[in-house]
């Protein structure tokens, strides 16, 4: 094992909480226009903002994609006034374009901050996930095990019935299968539209929100986020890269991925301590949206360690 890098935590976490806000706050007139773009363009200009306030030399390596497809916080811009410690940052301005558009459900601005070299520089592929909450045995299911597998071995642990179980998942035509079969076990679904950091989290707070397992394929990216989430939280999580074309495996050559079959555990996708903060854009499950008040608007926001395990939930207030 390597030594852990000097990570600055602490100082860095209050920072990373005013980022995800100010994205948040940025979005906000855009909640329910029908404008995923302009959202999300408007979360990306404040969220880089607030980044380069920042004393960190950091390098996004989970961004808005490449260099020639993303004017703004690409995979390898450099991020902050360079006067700090070298950090990888991994980010989402807009965590659910279209549920911010539609004004549904769990929309969240998302950032990750970990020791430079020390997050996953996943290629924008599919992933297969697989993530359940803190307390179970280590690698009690796998994506080896086939979904009525993990179900009756996640309900076993859990001491009910695989009906006492529920399974979240994103409501796609490629999951048809995957539904059919866990629908079988007798275990309930909760289906998604958009928003799979969220659906993951939703597992590590499973008396809260009642999932109890997180199932399924989505942006490879995201899957980098939401293991940060977990790392803070506890709970387990997998991921498997998904190529469809030689295009996609290319985008895994130059991230430097030879092995396209392994299998990441929540640990190999972040290999050290992580700082993570998400801000509510809509009202979800995890967190409040964006509220307005006569002449404030007003967040909520999560704010975590993974070296303390601290979670705290944030109420900020901005003068408009
Ligand atoms: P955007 O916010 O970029 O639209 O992503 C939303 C999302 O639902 C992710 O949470 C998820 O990982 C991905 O899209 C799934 O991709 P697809 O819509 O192609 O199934």
């Amino acid at each position: 094992m390597t030594d852990p890098i000097e990570f600055s935590d602490r100082m860095l976490s209050l920072g990373l909480a005013r980022v995800s806000e100010a994205a948040a706050i940025a979005s906000a007139n855009l909640v329910g226009r029908g404008d995923e773009k302009a959202a999300d363009q408007a979360a990306v200009n404040a969220m880089r903002d607030q980044l380069n306030m920042l004393d960190i030399n950091g390098v996004v390596v989970i961004g808005e994609g490449e260099r020639d497809e993303a004017p703004m916080l690409f995979i390898g811009e450099e991020v902050g006034t360079g006067s700090g410690p070298a950090v990888d940052i991994a980010l989402d301005p807009l965590e659910g374009t279209t549920l911010t558009a539609k004004d549904m459900p769990n929309a969240l601005t998302v950032i990750a901050m970990a020791p430079r070299g020390t997050l996953l520089h996943a290629p924008d592929v599919y992933m297969d996930k697989l993530a359940i909450g803190p307390g179970y045995a280590k690698d009690l299911v796998s994506l080896d095990m086939s979904p009525a597998e993990r179900v009756n071995t996640l309900a076993k642990a859990k001491g009910c019935g695989p009906e006492g179980i529920t399974v979240c998942i994103l409501e796609r035509p490629r999951h048809e299968d995957l539904i059919d079969e866990v629908r079988s076990t007798g275990a309930a679904i909760r289906l998604i539209t958009d928003g799979d950091v969220a659906g993951v989290i939703h597992c590590a707070e499973a008396e809260i929100t009642g999932i109890d397992m997180y199932m399924g394929s989505g942006g490879a990216p995201e899957g980098v986020l939401a293991a940060s989430a977990l790392k803070c939280m506890g709970g387990q999580m997998w991921g498997k890269l998904l190529f469809r074309n030689d295009d996609e495996r290319g985008r895994a050559a130059k991230a430097g991925i030879t092995d396209l079959d392994r299998i990441y555990s929540r640990d190999d996708l972040v290999t050290q301590d992580v700082i993570f903060a998400a801000t509510g854009v809509t009202d979800g499950s995890i967190l409040a949206g964006i509220k307005r008040e006569p002449n404030a608007l007003t967040t909520e926001t999560i704010l975590m360690r993974s070296k303390t395990g601290s979670v705290r939930r944030m109420i900020y207030r901005n003068p408009v």
